[in-house]
C-alpha cells in the first residue's frame, strides 16, 4: 500500500490559529504565570509555537501517556510513558494536546492530573474530532473541529512517520 498525504490545513492557516489562541490564553491567564504541560510526542510541535507566543510568564513540562499502538484504532488504556517532572500542586496548568479523537487519553490524563491539586486545570487541542468521541472531555480551548479523517503532520503521525510536516494533512491508503 502507498501512502498519500492531502493538505487540510495549510501551516500559516495552523499558525494564525495558534496565535489566536495565544493572545486568548493571554489575556485569560492576565496576571498569572501559565504552567504548559506537552502531551509528548504529538503536541511538541504545536506546544511550542504557542508557548512562544503566549505574553503571561510561562512555565513548561512534558508528559507521555498514550493509547495508541502503530495503528489508527485506539487501544483504550492509558499508559503513562512519562510522567510531569515537577509536582504541578498550586499550578494553572493547561494541557497542550494536538488531538482528541476518543476522548480516552485525554479524560484518564486530566483525571490523573486533577488529583494532584493543580490550583487550576485546562485542556487546549489543536485538533478535534468529535464525531469519534467515547469518553465526554470538557475542552477549554480548540484550534480546529476536523471530520473524522486520520491526519497527520505539525507533530501528528502514522506508525512514528510524518511528525515533521509543516501542515497537517489527511493520511490516505492506495494500491499500488
Ligand atoms: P484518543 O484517546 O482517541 O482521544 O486519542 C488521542 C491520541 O490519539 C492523540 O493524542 C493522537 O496521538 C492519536 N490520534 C488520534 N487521532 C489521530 C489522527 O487522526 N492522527 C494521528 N494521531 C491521532
Ligand atoms: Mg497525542
Amino acid at each position: 500500500m502507498k501512502e498519500l498525504i492531502h493538505e487540510m490545513l495549510s501551516e500559516k492557516q495552523v499558525e494564525e490559529k495558534i496565535e489566536e489562541l495565544a493572545q486568548q490564553l493571554s489575556r485569560d491567564y492576565e496576571g498569572k504565570t501559565l504552567h504548559l504541560i506537552c502531551i509528548l510526542k504529538g503536541s511538541v510541535f504545536f506546544f511550542t509555537e504557542l508557548a512562544k507566543r503566549v505574553t503571561v510568564p510561562v512555565t513548561i513540562d512534558f508528559m507521555a501517556v498514550s493509547s495508541y499502538g502503530d495503528g489508527t484504532e485506539s487501544s483504550g488504556t492509558l499508559n503513562v510513558r512519562k510522567d510531569l517532572d515537577e509536582d504541578i500542586a498550586g499550578l494553572e496548568c493547561l494541557i497542550v494536546e494536538d488531538i482528541i479523537d476518543s476522548g480516552n487519553t485525554l479524560s484518564r490524563t486530566k483525571k490523573m492530573l486533577a488529583e494532584r491539586n493543580p490550583a487550576s486545570l485546562k485542556i487546549c487541542t489543536l485538533l478535534d474530532k468529535p464525531e469519534r468521541r467515547e469518553t465526554q472531555v470538557d475542552v477549554d480551548y480548540t484550534g480546529f473541529v476536523i471530520p473524522d479523517k486520520f491526519v497527520v503532520g505539525y507533530g501528528l503521525d502514522y506508525a512514528q512517520k510524518y511528525r515533521n510536516l509543516p501542515y497537517i494533512g489527511v493520511l490516505e491508503f492506495v494500491e499500488e
